[in-house]
Parts: structure tokens; C-alpha cells; sequence
């Protein structure tokens, strides 16, 4: 057992997101990632609350300041040019004023403000701000109904595997198997340059990511062809329990600021998301699955995308069989929780999103746990997660059998997290 100093930890942490911090946002990690991320800042800025509360809500401002007029906001922001990442806005070409991607990536902001409305001191900077991104919110998540559930099954698709934030998940190998490789513009790969090649995706994989942007490309961003125009779609329990959940905070702003036209339809969609949910559970794995929606079956694939689910208010029945899962994989790893299921044979210890585990997904899985009742698994792995910072610094992510730091190093978001668990 690691001692933890937790005065220190908290300079630690302060100092990893200032020292990404260009003024008014942040990049996730320098060289690595040299741009802005959406779910990167967003969680991000919940670390910055416990030091800046100013700052913390201008780096889900300066995000929403690039949201598209669909209502959209992209995955990256491209705000200063940097050759040192792959794809950048020359291989995107969205046409943007300030060039952005033009895939979306996990709905974390209506989280992220409740935290920040709920807890800033600043009761008036609370409101005015908050009021004022309210309306931008509601429209990106009004975007997700009309481009990702044209059919109107109350679930959302993803088009691309860098949108679940979970890049190389186990979960997408059998649909992504269906994307072409074929007729890719040649390309140099970057991250690899700032990472251990063995911790990052595959080259097929890559190939597989440039086609489906090339593809998206050809049709103009347009979102109201992209959907049944891409051979992935994927509906994914986490990402939609993602935006379920902040659907539900998101009404429960809007409640106190008096919208509540923006409060009901809110509260009716993760009512309807919950609802659909249901159709994920798989008994055999005693988790959530990811749908593929072009196949029209679950994935046979225990990832942490199933585990996510925690963070939005389903049945206690089902919030204890996830802790029951986490309790499982503590008792073959030191450090949970794994991206993907330990007893699969698929599973690979330090290599992105099909093993080691991540300080964000830890945070989210734990807050839910623990509002469902859950504290034992919530708070232990609470205490996992400290000891694995106190012992491995502020990494992108970790190898959950030994606690070897992985990816890039100086991370933004896991910094926010461990101010997050330390709490004030
Ligand atoms: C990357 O480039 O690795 C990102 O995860 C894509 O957003």
C-alpha cells in the first residue's frame, strides 16, 4: 500500500492542469494531444473549480463557442495549428471558422455544469453563466435525438469509435471489421511519436478511422445524411448513459433558473433513454452490451462501456450488479476499473481502451455507486485510484496489474480527478 499525501497530491494535481492550461482552455496533454478536447475539458473543468472558478467555466465556454449551428460540438478544436497531431483540420476539412473535427464525443458538459452550478461559490457568476450555456447545451443534446436516432428508438448511435472517447474498445472490432480499408489517403501517424506504439491503437485500426473521416468528408458534414450513410453505428450503454445523465442535470438547472420548457423535454428524453436501456442488459454478462445497429444484434463484449450505465439512475437492482462486476475484477487486479473484462481473452493490459484502467471512467462509475447505495465498491475504488496516482503520477491511463503508468504522461483530466476525489 502506497502512503498518500494528499496536500501534495493536490499541488500535484493544480499544477498538471496549469501547466496545460493555454488561457482559455486546455490542452488534454502537451505533444500528445496538443489541441482542445470536448470530454477532456469538460471533466477538466471540474478540477479547475477547486482552484479557478472563473477558469472553470470558461473551458466549457470556450467549447461551446465552437458548437456547430446543427447544434453539434465537436470532438476537437483545432485553435492554434500544431503538425505534431494526425488527423488535423487539413485532413477534416470541416469548414469551420475556427477549424474543428467533425465527430462529436461524449455528453459529460450537462454533468459537468450541475457540478459547477451546484458547488461554485460565485452564486451569481453560477447563474448568469449557467443560464447562458443552458440553451447551448439543450441543443447539442436535441442534436443527438434528430442525427444519432433518426428512428427514434430512444438510443443514440455513435458513427465513429473515436466519438465513445473509448477509441479501441474490444467493442468495436466486429463492426469495425465492416469498414473498408481500401483507398485511404496516405498518412503519417503522429501519436506514436509522443506514445509507446504498443499502447496505442493498431494501423489496421487507424486505416479504419481515416476511412470512416473520409467518408464523412465526402458527404459534406452533413448530419442529416451521416448516419444511414456509415457502415458503423453503434449504440454504446455508456455514451448513452452519459447523455441520460446529463439530460437529468441538465433539467435540474433549468428547473432552478425557471426554463422549463428546456427542464421537460430534458427530463422526458432520459426518461425514454432509461427506458430503452433496458434492451442492453445481457444476464449472461451481468452488464450492459453495446448494440450494433447495421446488424441489429448485441456485441458479445464485456467492456467498461457496460459498467458506465452506473452514472445514470437506473434500477438499484442493476447499479448492484455492476459493483458486483468491479468486485469481480478486484479480485484478479490491483487496480480496477479494467476497460474491458480481465477474464476475456481479448483482453490486452496496457494497450489503450481494451484493458488498463482510467481515472475519468473510475470517477463517473464511482459517483453513480455511490448514489445508488453502492459506497463500499464507490469508495474503494475512490482509494484505488488515489493510490494509484500516489504511486504513478498523472498518466493518461494504467496498466491494472501493475499500476505501470501508460500513454502520455502530465494528463489534464486525471489531474481534475484526483482533485475531484480528494475534495476540498
Ligand atoms: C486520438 O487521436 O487518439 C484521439 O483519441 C482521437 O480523438
Amino acid at each position: 500500500m502506497t502512503s498518500i499525501d494528499k496536500a501534495r497530491l493536490k499541488a500535484q494535481a493544480i499544477d498538471t492542469i496549469k501547466g496545460n492550461d493555454l488561457g482559455s482552455y486546455t490542452v488534454p496533454t502537451r505533444g500528445l494531444y496538443p489541441f482542445q478536447w470536448n470530454w477532456d475539458s469538460c471533466l477538466t473543468a471540474l478540477g479547475f473549480a477547486h482552484f479557478d472558478e472563473g477558469r472553470a467555466w470558461t473551458e466549457i465556454e470556450t467549447l461551446f463557442a465552437n458548437q456547430w449551428p446543427d447544434g453539434m460540438v465537436p470532438h476537437i478544436v483545432f485553435h492554434v495549428y500544431s503538425d505534431g497531431y494526425f488527423p488535423g483540420p487539413n485532413v477534416w476539412q470541416t469548414g469551420r471558422p475556427t477549424p474543428t473535427s467533425g465527430i462529436t464525443q461524449p455528453p459529460v458538459a450537462g454533468f459537468a455544469l450541475r457540478r459547477l452550478f451546484e458547488r461554485v461559490t460565485d452564486r451569481d457568476a453560477a447563474a448568469r453563466r449557467a443560464k447562458a450555456l443552458l440553451p447551448k447545451v439543450d441543443a447539442w443534446h436535441s442534436w443527438f435525438h434528430a442525427a444519432r436516432d433518426p428512428g427514434d428508438e430512444g438510443l443514440i448511435a455513435i458513427l465513429h469509435p473515436w466519438e465513445s472517447g473509448r477509441d479501441n474498445s474490444i467493442d468495436w472490432d466486429e463492426p469495425f471489421a465492416r469498414v473498408p480499408t481500401e483507398g485511404v489517403t496516405p498518412y503519417v501517424r503522429r501519436d506514436t511519436d509522443h506514445a509507446d506504439p504498443a499502447h496505442r491503437p493498431t494501423k489496421e485500426q487507424y486505416d479504419r478511422y481515416l476511412w470512416l473521416v473520409e467518408h464523412f468528408r465526402s458527404l459534406g458534414w452533413d448530419n442529416s445524411k451521416l448516419h444511414d450513410a456509415s457502415p458503423f453505428r453503434v449504440v454504446d450503454p455508456g455514451f448513452n448513459a452519459i447523455l441520460i445523465r446529463s439530460e437529468q442535470d441538465l433539467a435540474a438547472i433549468a428547473r432552478a433558473l425557471g426554463e422549463t420548457e428546456i427542464a421537460e423535454r430534458n427530463e422526458r428524453r432520459a426518461t425514454e433513454g432509461l427506458a430503452a436501456l433496458e434492451g442492453l442488459w445481457s444476464e449472461a454478462h451481468g452488464q450492459y452490451l453495446c448494440r450494433d445497429r447495421v446488424a441489429g444484434k448485441l456485441i458479445d463484449s464485456a467492456s467498461i462501456g457496460g459498467l458506465l450505465p452506473a452514472i445514470a439512475a437506473i434500477a438499484p437492482a442493476r447499479a448492484a450488479a455492476i459493483a458486483r462486476r468491479i468486485e469481480q475484477q478486484g479480485e484478479r487486479l490491483d487496480y480496477v476499473v479494467a476497460s474491458h473484462d480481465p477474464a476475456d481473452p481479448r483482453f490486452e493490459a496496457k494497450r489503450y481502451w481494451r484493458g488498463p484502467a482510467w481515472l475519468i471512467t473510475n470517477y463517473l462509475i464511482a459517483d453513480g455507486l455511490a448514489a445508488a447505495g453502492e459506497t463500499a465498491t464507490a469508495d474503494r475504488m475512490v482509494a484505488a485510484s488515489l493510490e494509484l496516482i500516489a504511486r504513478s503520477g498523472f498518466a493518461e491511463y494504467y496498466d491494472t496489474r501493475t499500476g505501470e503508468p501508460c500513454g502520455g504522461g502530465s494528463f489534464s483530466w486525471t489531474a481534475a480527478m484526483v482533485l475531484e476525489f480528494l475534495g476540498d
